[in-house]
């Protein structure tokens, strides 16, 4: 485990839905005392609040589309504003079009700010089916599950705070096929951009979670 005593830059978690992303962000975070943002944890959020950002967003989530670039970029610039300038991010879910990245890029440029590195977490379209299949969440502290790589102790019971685990509404089969069909053909292009910026770095995201962990931790 690196030991953090200084700032050690902002960074992307991109992958395909079911590659990974949220289940290394939290321990990445823990570990090099990130400030994790979620922006799919952020909707969820509001379209359990209710709030018009919620009942906006929602129609877009069940269906397994993107929430669109005019409602998400001010939503995240908005959270950026509200970090400890001296604290590292980990952004989880954002960017996901180059509108997004280019926006974030410009946003954090005026603040002296800049993305350092965009680490991918690739996964097959059949692996990600999979684990979506059968993943379940807190209700309460959001942690991820896995009825076959990572149940809970106690089933659908979180093993950290007890609270009971659901199923998100956009992991039916038809729509997890349509978002990654959307990841695709609308987030693959991000590849390009950040590896003409020499930020971008692989990871094979089909591996055990530990080893994922522990190359995700080297490269930062
Ligand atoms: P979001 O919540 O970000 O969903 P996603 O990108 O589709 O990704 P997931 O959260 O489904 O998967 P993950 O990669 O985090 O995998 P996890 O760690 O959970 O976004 C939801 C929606 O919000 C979008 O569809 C869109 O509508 C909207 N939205 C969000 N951001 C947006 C943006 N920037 N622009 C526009 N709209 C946006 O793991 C999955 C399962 O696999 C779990 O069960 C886990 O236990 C298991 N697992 C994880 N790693 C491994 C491993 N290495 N081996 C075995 N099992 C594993
Ligand atoms: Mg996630």
């Amino acid at each position: 485990m690196i030991e953090q005593t200084t700032m050690i830059g902002n960074f992307v978690l991109f992958g395909p839905p079911g590659s990974g992303k949220g289940t290394q962000a939290t321990r990445l975070a823990q570990s090099l005392q990130l400030e994790h943002l979620s922006t799919g944890d952020l909707f969820r959020q509001a379209v359990q609040n209710k709030t018009p950002l919620g009942l906006k967003a929602k129609e877009y989530m069940n269906a397994g589309k993107l929430v669109p670039d005019d409602v998400i970029i001010p939503m995240v610039e908005e959270r950026l504003l509200q970090l400890d300038s001296s604290q590292g991010f980990l952004l989880d879910g954002f960017p996901r079009t180059i509108p997004q990245a280019e926006q974030l890029d410009q946003f954090l440029k005026k603040q002296n700010r800049s993305i350092n590195k965009v680490l991918w977490i690739d996964a097959t379209d059949e692996i990600c089916i999979e684990r979506l299949c059968n993943r379940s969440s807190c209700s309460q502290c959001g942690a991820i599950y896995n009825a076959m790589t990572q149940p809970p102790k106690q089933e659908n019971i979180c093993d950290q705070c007890q609270s009971p685990l659901r199923v998100r509404d956009d992991d039916k089969s038809k729509t997890v096929a349509h978002r990654l069909k959307v990841y695709r053909q609308e987030s693959a292009p991000l590849v390009e951009y950040y590896k003409s910026s020499h930020r971008l770095f692989w990871v094979d995201g089909s591996k055990n979670p530990e080893i994922v962990f522990k190359s995700l931790e080297n490269m930062l």
